[in-house]
């Protein structure tokens, strides 16, 4: 039986690449296959984890085009020939133009260490700490043309305690995201995903 297929998009660490590598490889994304990494940073770890692993790297440096547009359209022509089926941003640390938000609408998801719609943009751990909340967590949504703006899919949370620090706290997100953003892709790879304008649900076949 075919795969569903999906492409991640990270420009640093990449730990959440590894994660949809490592669920793959363990049964645990409902199908799916990491067919391509797409990275805007050449020396970022990434990509030395997506050629350690024997996953294709599509590189680009932003610098060497004159748009966005035009680097995306390259990365659009490597999907489609690659037959992509979702595209999963995980830290990739570029907006996205309609080039790939028209052509991958309802199948272009994202995650950001937050509870959207609190928090959006860089550094969403640090907002939170610096002010002041009790409660924060991580989202799941689709991308649209704005930052952080799109359909909430899944969300979990994490308590902030006193005495938690950046560190700790960047680290029980990242707890929290190692789970959910398996989980999500593999409800995409099995088609229990709806979508009704804003509002996402999944039907649970158990149910
Ligand atoms: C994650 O915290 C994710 O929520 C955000 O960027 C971070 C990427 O970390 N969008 P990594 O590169 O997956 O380690």
């Amino acid at each position: 039986m075919s795969h569903y297929r999906i492409a991640v998009f990270a420009s640093g660490e990449g730990s959440n690449f590894q994660n949809l590598v490592n669920a793959s490889a363990n049964g645990a994304l409902g199908g799916a296959k990491v067919e391509l990494l797409v990275c805007d940073k050449p020396e970022a770890p990434v990509v030395k984890r997506a050629r350690d692993a024997g996953i294709k790297v599509h590189l680009f440096t932003p610098k060497s085009y004159t748009s966005r547009e035009e680097y995306e359209h390259e990365i659009v022509t490597q999907l489609e020939s690659l037959d992509i089926q979702l595209v999963v941003l995980a830290g990739y640390m570029r907006l996205l133009t309609s080039v790939i938000v028209d052509r991958y609408a309802g199948r272009l998801i994202n995650i950001h260490p937050s509870l959207l719609p609190a928090f959006p943009g860089t550094n969403a751990i640090g907002q939170a700490m610096e002010y002041g909340v009790k409660m924060t967590g991580a989202t799941v949504h689709l991308v649209d043309g704005g930052m952080d703006t799109g359909p909430v899919i899944a969300q979990r949370s994490v308590e902030i305690n006193v005495d938690d620090t950046l560190k700790s706290l960047t680290k029980a997100i990242h707890d929290i995201e190692e789970k959910l953003y398996p989980q999500v892709v593999s409800w995409f790879a099995q088609g229990q995903i709806v979508i009704e304008g804003r509002h996402i649900t999944r039907i649970d076949p158990n149910k």
